[in-house]
């Protein structure tokens, strides 16, 4: 049974991002209390950035960074330290920040984050990666199954790095694949939607006027709705929350 999306609408981009943090570190405490590690995937892009930095500043009391394994949803084939890096942008804001190797006091422990490399073949690192998540994750009807996803939405409709017309990716048996940005040309990396539904919850963050139209044809099921892959990836058993600041919430209310 596919749940009923839950919207989660602040005022602003920082508002509803600091709202998803809480609620991301009391997910994570709440899962500890019976495993050891929670599994997390990250989101790209500019949006998460602000997530990011608040999980930073305002979380680094956490207790149990080093039981919480980073994985990301998808990857811009570049070098890490490129700005366009989807894992570059998270060291950058949140574990240079968390960790100190002057101190020596590391919260967050590289071996619990699980980088896509963007410098490798795109197809060997999708495959690569795959073998990660299948030794990394638990299993749950034959898929990995994060704990908790972050994802973004593209003013296209696509989420990860599943672009329109990349529909096949949605049912795919596999857990990666390398697909070509449809403007750039570039190379991304991206679980698939298989992997993206199996999680216990999905987590979109989606903020600005640009998006209003797209959240609400995909929230109201209206509109070029069907055409999103965002509007496909619903966990098969677990939540589905959509953070939303009012300029992309629009007429849209909490539910
Ligand atoms: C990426 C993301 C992608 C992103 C959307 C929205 O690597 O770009 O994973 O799916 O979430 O493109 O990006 P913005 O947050 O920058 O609008």
């Amino acid at each position: 049974m596919k749940p009923e999306p839950i919207l989660k609408i602040r005022s602003d981009d920082r508002q509803t991002a600091a709202l998803l943090a809480e609620d991301f570190i009391n997910s994570c405490g709440e899962i500890l209390k019976s495993r050891e590690y929670v599994n997390t995937v990250l989101s790209g892009g500019n949006t998460p950035k602000i997530f990011f930095e608040i999980l930073a500043s305002e979380y680094s009391g956490f207790k149990n960074w080093d039981r919480i394994k980073f994985f990301w949803a998808d990857e811009r084939c570049v070098p890490p330290d490129d700005s366009e890096s989807n894992y570059g942008a998270v060291k950058r804001i949140l574990f240079d920040v968390l960790n100190n190797p002057d101190t020596g006091e590391i919260k967050i422990p590289d071996e619990n984050i699980y980088m896509i490399n963007g410098i490798n073949d795109p197809s060997y690192e999708a495959e690569r990666y795959s073998e990660i998540l299948l030794k990394e994750m638990n299993m749950n009807n034959y898929f990995p199954s994060p704990d908790v996803t972050l994802l973004g939405i593209g003013e296209d409709g696509h989420t990860a790095s599943i672009f329109p017309g990349n529909y096949d990716l949605l049912d795919s048996d596999k857990y990666c694949a390398f697909v070509r940005h449809p403007e750039s040309g570039k190379y991304r990396i991206t679980m698939t939607g298989n992997v993206l539904k199996n999680s216990g919850s999905v987590n979109f963050l989606v903020t600005g006027k640009s998006k209003e139209k797209i959240v609400s044809e995909i929230i109201l099921e209206n509109g070029n709705f069907e055409k999103y892959p965002a509007y496909f990836i619903k966990p098969s058993d677990g939540k589905l929350n959509w953070y939303l600041d009012k300029a992309a919430a629009g007429s849209l209310q909490e539910i």
